[in-house]
């Protein structure tokens, strides 16, 4: 594959659409259905890339992308960083930590800097809920949300959602979306930006969300995104299909939320026995990083027949891709496609 197909009279979009309307990815909250599906349509063709020996191609060649990281990061970081070398461009990574920003620069002229540079697509993970959208109202070229604070995470839900159709795929599933899915989100839904992004898109395609979690870590309103809110692990895991856990953002909690890791492990911890409530052959699921023997247990994440954790760090390499090369067509002269 040395090019990504265009989008023009591609079946996904209603006749007269303009093929991906949108400038910036910062959450799963202005894609529709079909845009979802599209990119992962997308990003399933780069898979084969990513598994073959040469892993290079040169559609970005000549582009500039950097990956402005405000808070730790593995997975995301590097899969954007593998993603923008594989597709041919030249990828900086700007550590806030090693930044002028510890020097009291702020986030906006912060992204004056960055613009000024001419970067062709800048990523962005950020503390504060908001900041990759003050961030895109500052720049001339396109932003992809990499995190921002308890807000959301759209990668992330759409690499989600890739892994969980390969999954079924390989099971013998025929249908491209999730009607009649049942999937049971469980950890720090209050803190989890990973959670929203996951129940926009999860809710896109057709799945049904169960949201679990202690009182103090329920968010107020919940019921209003359509979700069903439980409190009894065991209970919210009856008959669900799919187990996706989140850990404890400590990082994010002012005070304590918890009284101890060991008495949350007992109550909402994915252990082995725990698992047989859920559907038989439930799939387990979890964004990283993982703590082993606090929200799930070894056992039950390393179950080659049912985790598919890795999978889904498989599949953020192509989502990455698929969307650094969507974003990008307009700067790069694609037919059909809005500069
Ligand atoms: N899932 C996720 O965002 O992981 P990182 O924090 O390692 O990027």
């Amino acid at each position: 594959m040395t090019d990504a197909p265009s989008s023009a009279g591609d079946s996904r979009f209603p006749a007269g659409r303009l093929a991906f309307p949108h400038r910036d990815l910062l959450g799963i909250a202005q894609l529709e259905r079909h845009e979802i599906l599209y990119l992962l349509d997308q990003a399933e063709q780069w898979v084969e890339l990513n598994r073959q020996s040469t892993k290079h191609v040169g559609l970005l060649g000549g582009l500039t992308i950097i990956n402005a990281f405000f808070e730790n990061s593995t997975r995301t970081l590097l899969s954007f960083e593998i993603a923008g070398k594989r597709l041919g461009a030249d990828v900086v990574n700007m550590h806030a930590a090693q930044s002028s920003v510890k020097k009291g620069e702020t986030l906006i002229d912060t992204a004056i800097t960055l613009n000024a540079m001419r970067a062709d697509a800048i990523v962005i993970r950020h503390g504060s809920s908001g900041a990759t959208r003050l961030i895109a109202d500052k720049v001339d070229c396109p932003v992809l949300n990499a995190g921002d604070g308890s807000h959301e995470h759209p990668t992330q839900g759409l690499l989600d959602a890739l892994a969980l159709r390969e999954a079924l795929k390989k099971r013998g599933h025929t249908s491209e979306d999730f009607t009649g899915l049942t999937v049971t989100i469980c950890g720090d839904i209050l803190h989890s930006r990973v959670a929203r992004s996951n129940i926009l898109c999860l809710q896109a395609m057709g799945a049904q969300v169960r949201a679990c979690a202690p009182p103090a870590l329920m968010p107020v309103g919940i019921d209003a995104m359509g979700v069903e809110a439980f409190h009894d692990f065991d209970a919210a895991l009856g008959g669900t299909d799919v187990a996706m856990m989140l850990r404890l953002q400590s990082e994010r909690m002012s005070g304590q939320f918890i009284p101890s890791a060991r008495e949350y492990h007992h109550l909402y911890g994915l252990t082995k026995k725990r698992l047989d409530c859920a559907a038989p052959d439930a799939l387990v699921m979890h964004p990283g990083p993982m703590n082993r023997g606090v929200e799930i247990d070894s056992e039950v994440a390393d179950m080659i027949d049912r985790s598919i954790i890795t999978q889904q760090v498989e599949m953020g390499v192509a989502i990455r891709m698929a969307s650094l090369d969507i974003l990008t067509r307009g700067a790069r002269g694609v037919e059909g496609w809005a500069a």
